[in-house]
């Protein structure tokens, strides 16, 4: 029995690293996906990949950070298939610098990206779940977000951020049959640690007692439980995926 069957899944961030993997766990489980992502080549590749897997999915050209570009996204997917059921707040960028070097411009993308993106793409289904009375959001936090880590004061102050919406919307919306969940997950092996210097990757994992980094369907299967009906009682929940960096 797939654990998504007819599912409507917005997964933003999806033509790359974790959110790809995401789409083809939700498409596998008989989800519709709908991966909404920046990089228009990327997505579209990935959506002919996907479809010649067999695979139920469409790609929407989307900037996470403008709002126009959100709204228009969101009322294409509704008039595309009629509701959204699961959003998966997973887009996100880093501009990593030290403070003293870190430039303001790049302090403001970040946030522009991580964090105001989530509160557009949140607030823009919201119309369209609270119509429904049932809906899972599932937003992507960080270790970043919850223990710091040198060299990223923009992406740390999006990613905690995150978490205090996370626990916001718990409270606002459960009212309204929707679920609101975080997934925080530690160092993944995707195009976003690559620019990462080795020296610091071993550091991380020297800290991580399972002894690697995680993988994109480590993070993937977190987002598949919290937006699946067993997850039905979890609100408020901050999930880390981490190997158990930090305890
Ligand atoms: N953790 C531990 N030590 C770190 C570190 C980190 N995250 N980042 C830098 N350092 C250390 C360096 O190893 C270096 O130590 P030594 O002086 O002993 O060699 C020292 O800090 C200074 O670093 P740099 O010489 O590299 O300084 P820089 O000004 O040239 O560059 C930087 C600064 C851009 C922050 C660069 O160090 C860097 O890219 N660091 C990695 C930042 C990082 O961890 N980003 C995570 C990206 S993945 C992601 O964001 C996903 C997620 O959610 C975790
Ligand atoms: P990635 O860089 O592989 O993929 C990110 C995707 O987001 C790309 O397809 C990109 O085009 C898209 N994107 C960027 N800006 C966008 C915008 N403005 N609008 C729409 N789409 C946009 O990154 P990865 O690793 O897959 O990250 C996914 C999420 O997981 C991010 O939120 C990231 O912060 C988070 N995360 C990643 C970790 C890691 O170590 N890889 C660790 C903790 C959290």
């Amino acid at each position: 029995m797939n654990r998504l069957q007819d599912k409507v899944v917005i997964i933003t961030g999806a033509a790359n690293g974790i959110g790809l993997q995401a789409a083809k766990t939700f498409a596998g489980e008989g989800a519709q996906v709908v991966i909404a992502d920046f990089d228009e080549e990327k997505g579209e590749q990935r959506e002919q990949e996907l479809l010649a897997e067999g695979l139920t999915c469409t790609f929407v050209q989307v900037n996470v950070a403008d709002r126009g570009s959100v709204d228009a996204m969101v009322d294409s997917v509704l008039s595309g298939y009629g509701k959204v059921d699961i959003l998966i707040n997973n887009a996100g960028i880093t501009r990593d610098g030290m403070l003293s070097k870190l430039a303001p411009e790049h302090f403001q993308q970040v946030i522009d990206v991580n964090l105001t993106g989530v509160f557009h793409c949140t607030q823009a289904v919201l119309p369209a779940m609270t119509a429904q009375g049932k809906g899972k959001i599932v937003n992507t936090s960080s270790v970043t977000g919850t223990y710091g880590n040198i060299g990223q004061t923009n992406y740390a102050a999006a990613k905690a951020g995150i978490i205090g919406m996370t626990k916001t919307w718990a409270k606002e919306l459960a009212r309204k049959g929707i679920n609101v969940n975080a997934v925080a997950p530690g160092f993944t092996e995707t195009g976003m640690v690559a620019d990462v210097p080795d020296k610091v990757i071993d550091k991380m994992k020297a800290q991580v007692p399972m002894g690697r980094l995680g993988r994109p369907e480590d993070i993937a299967n977190a987002y598949l439980f919290l937006s699946s009906n067993e997850a039905d009682y979890v609100n408020g929940h901050v999930l880390h995926v981490d190997g158990g960096i930090m305890m």
